[in-house]
């Protein structure tokens, strides 16, 4: 792959780094295929967590490439578009946790890519934004519909439609991200963070994961349904009885994810 590295952590915690420095790690549709095609790499090992953060200090993405899209067909737009909500399912839908580690620029494909995982950490020089209308076109790769999921209709639609850039304060206040760190600090917050879900069983975490992404899309008596099933099928697991068994005997769990 050109842009995008893969780095596997002996705690199962996998880092991808998208890498494009020159151009503020935009995404063409090279840079946007590899991310899809590194998360379906990376998601067969079972890892623990993902996080997802852009190389240098300046830009985690600066958004979908605009010289590439300048050049587009409506055809050729709306296969960019599905390309990305694939790359972004496998982030949202995968029952790996997936972190953002937003160090900088986090525009319009940047900030979907964000929103797409299931919590962001920021460094306190991040922008986040959709400038899209300013150029003509709409947020394509999610942000429509996961933005309103996450903060609400009229906020979203005031970013959407303004395209005003907010820092990483504002975005922390109105629950755009999870918080904020110093600058350059983004990624080793991330790492502890996404350690702490390693700690723990991994089964648990995936079904816990997916039981709370039903949480959006279903009645409550459904979810409730939903999550008492995962609840009992975790009782079939050895991790199960080796973390509660490890709590009686006070001392630490040895999961094995099975
Ligand atoms: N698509 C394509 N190229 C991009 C890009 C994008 N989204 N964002 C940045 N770049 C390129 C610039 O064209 C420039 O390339 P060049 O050196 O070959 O001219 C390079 O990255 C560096 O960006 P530059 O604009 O010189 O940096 P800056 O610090 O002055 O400004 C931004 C940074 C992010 C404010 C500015 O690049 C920008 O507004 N980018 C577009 C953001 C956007 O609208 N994203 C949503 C697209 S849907």
């Amino acid at each position: 792959m050109d842009y995008v590295k893969l780095e596997r952590g002996e705690d199962g915690v996998a880092v991808l780094t998208i890498d494009r420095q020159e151009k503020l790690n935009a995404l063409n549709p090279q840079v946007t295929e590899e991310i899809g095609q590194a998360l379906l790499d990376v998601e067969r090992e079972e890892p623990r967590a993902i996080i997802v953060t852009g190389a240098g200090e300046r830009s985690f993405v600066a958004g979908a490439d605009i010289s590439a899209m300048n050049e587009m067909l409506p055809l050729e737009a709306k296969r960019f578009a599905e390309i990305g909500h694939a790359a972004m399912a496998l982030l949202d839908r995968s029952p790996v946790p997936t972190i953002a580690a937003v160090n900088g620029f986090a525009l319009g494909g940047g900030c979907e890519l964000a929103l797409a995982c299931d919590i962001r950490i920021a460094a306190e020089n991040a922008l986040f934004g959709f400038p899209e209308v300013g150029l003509g076109i709409l947020p394509g790769m999610g942000g429509t519909q996961r933005l309103p999921r996450l903060i609400g209709p009229a906020l979203a639609k005031e970013l959407i439609f303004s395209g005003r850039r907010i820092d990483a304060a504002e975005a922390k206040e109105i629950g755009l991200i999870n918080r904020v760190v110093a600058q350059g600090e983004a990624l080793n917050a991330a790492r502890e963070l996404a350690a702490e879900i390693a700690a723990n069983g991994p089964v648990a975490v995936r079904h816990a994961k997916t039981a709370t992404n039903r949480a959006p899309d279903v009645d409550l008596i459904s979810g409730l349904e939903y999550e008492a099933d995962q609840f009992a099928l975790l009782f079939a697991t050895e991790d199960a009885r080796e973390g509660m068994g490890a709590f009686a005997e006070k001392r630490k769990p040895q999961f094995k994810g099975q």
